[in-house]
């Protein structure tokens, strides 16, 4: 897919498996822009996520990203109002695509895990909604 597609015509999440290099030295992982629909803007690693943590709690209105799972695993909620889905992201080449006005939330974080995300934005604490019952009024409004 290049990144002329229309980000609204992609599902709300989207597995991408990321093209790896693998020997005796160890394993290589890329993200290449190209794959993505959008330009890297920022990124950013949350790591040391207690023991039953949680993180996000919130969607973007207009940050689309790309979460890894660059050591260890954790768990991926995400829910667009209308299908709700649940991925286990367990290696590094395996890549979620998270667009716009999606709720996500992260969980069962390994010991030693770390979450990297690639973000089509800067940081701006105004694009995002972390009221989900604000979220789902957001969503019915945007229903045709
Ligand atoms: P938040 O996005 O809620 O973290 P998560 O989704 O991982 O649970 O951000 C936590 C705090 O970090 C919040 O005060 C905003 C700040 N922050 C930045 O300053 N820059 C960033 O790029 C991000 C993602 C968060």
């Amino acid at each position: 897919m290049s990144r002329a597609d229309s980000p609204s015509r992609r599902p709300a999440a989207e597995l991408i498996e990321l093209d790896e290099v693998l020997d005796a030295r160890g394993r290589l992982t890329v993200i290449e822009g190209g794959r993505l629909p959008f330009a890297i803007a920022r990124a950013y690693v949350i790591s040391e996520v207690p023991p039953a943590g949680c993180r996000g709690g919130h969607a973007h209105r207009y940050v689309a990203e790309l979460i890894v799972a660059a050591a260890g695993r954790f768990t991926v909620e995400c829910d667009d109002g209308v299908q709700p889905s649940t991925v286990d992201l367990d290696r590094p080449s395996l890549a979620l695509l998270v667009q716009p006005m999606v709720w996500r939330e992260l969980s069962g974080f390994s010991e030693g895990s770390a979450c990297l995300v690639l973000a089509s934005h800067e940081y701006d604490e105004d694009e995002y909604i972390r009221d989900y019952a604000q979220f789902t009024a957001l969503v019915a409004d945007a229903r045709p």
